[in-house]
């Protein structure tokens, strides 16, 4: 027999940013966060996870691909689930796994990107969230949302933050095991439903230094994340969970935007410093900051995460419909290919 479990999960992106871990191994952050979690249609994870007694070891496939389950992230997921699991009766089938059999049984895991992975868009988020939230369902483990949140953490820390929809924070928490580090929601998917979420692709290339990679070279040489994780951050929480509660894309937009700002100081900071942006990011920030305040109040925010796209959250559908005319129009795209999957060009503006 074969038991099976397929789950969906989106990518988030964050708003306050997470960058530096306190705990490498458990993945503790040195901040809160603060991201919105796009719609399952558009950048999604698909998992399928199954269990047989003719499976003789764990193994996975991305997107058609056997990759290694030996890194100590995927173990970690796997033997958190392992140990909440609980009994199994599945009438249909026949078929009865008890707590101890969890124990034997070895799992296949098939995972599949709706979206390029050479795109260089957060993976990691959805794909963790999707492997812990269908292995728990397999496995009956009876956890809450907040609960499995905590060990998608161990996958990858924003990963964390996609086990809802909406407005969700990654509470730092203070507890030296991780117990208190996990994600609630702030605001469901229907709270701020006009907002509109655009991924200008700059650059289809991988990054060159990973998240992981360069937030340990921050922790280690950036005085200025000190300041950020304790001074800046705590107040800029507060005012971004207030300003969603009141839907106000003023005070969101200034926010979103300083603070992507700081990230990528911060990594200026670092040394040897890590530039994640490049030209055509830069001139995207131009092109938003000089449209703001022309109109006199914020219509579209920005946001760059560990690589050159831009995300940009305008404030309704008019204003995404005029963003995307703005960016063809002054970014377009120089071949065919790039067309048909969305990288810009970088003429001037
Ligand atoms: C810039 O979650 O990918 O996207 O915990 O090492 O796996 P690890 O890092 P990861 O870092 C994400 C960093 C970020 C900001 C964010 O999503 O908050």
């Amino acid at each position: 027999w074969v038991l099976m479990v397929t789950a969906q999960t989106p990518t988030n992106i964050a708003v306050i940013k997470y960058w530096g871990k306190r705990d490498e191994t458990l993945i503790l952050p040195v901040n809160d966060s603060i991201s919105v979690t796009l719609d399952p249609e558009h950048l999604c994870t698909t998992t399928t996870v199954s269990v047989s007694p003719a499976f003789d070891q764990d193994r996975m496939w991305l997107n058609g691909k056997e990759i290694s389950l030996s890194g100590g992230r995927f173990q970690s997921c796997l033997r958190e689930i392992r140990s909440r699991a609980t009994d199994v009766h599945d009438k249909e089938k026949g078929i009865k796994i008890t707590k101890k059999d969890w124990e034997k049984l070895n799992v296949h895991i098939a995972s599949y990107n709706n979206f390029p992975t050479a795109a260089g868009l957060a993976s990691s988020a959805a794909g963790f969230a999707c492997l812990v939230f269908a292995l728990a369902k397999l496995m009956n483990a009876n956890e809450d949302h907040s609960q499995l949140s905590a060990i998608a953490r161990r996958g990858s820390g924003s990963a964390c933050r996609s086990l809802y929809g909406g407005f969700v924070k990654w509470i730092m928490g203070k507890d030296e095991k991780g117990t208190d580090s996990l994600a609630v929601q702030l605001a469901d998917e229907k709270h701020w439903d006009e907002l509109v979420i655009v991924i200008a692709v700059v650059s289809s290339q991988q990054k060159e230094t990973s998240s992981t990679t360069g937030m340990r070279d921050t922790v280690e040489t950036s005085l200025l994340l000190q300041h950020r994780a304790k001074e800046v951050v705590p107040k800029r929480i507060l005012k971004m969970e207030e300003a969603i509660k009141n839907h106000d894309f003023a005070s969101f937009a200034q926010l979103a935007c300083t603070d992507s700002n700081q990230f990528h100081a911060v990594c200026l900071d670092t040394c040897p410093p890590i530039f994640y942006m490049n030209d055509t990011s830069h001139r995207i920030i131009s092109l938003v900051e000089k449209w703001n305040r022309a109109a006199g109040t914020p219509q579209v925010a920005y946001t760059f995460d560990a690589g050159p796209n831009a995300v940009l959250i305008a404030r309704n559908r008019e204003t995404a419909a005029l963003l995307v005319q703005k960016l063809l129009f002054c970014f377009p795209p120089k071949s065919d290919a790039d067309l048909n999957s969305f990288v810009l060009g970088d003429k001037s503006i």
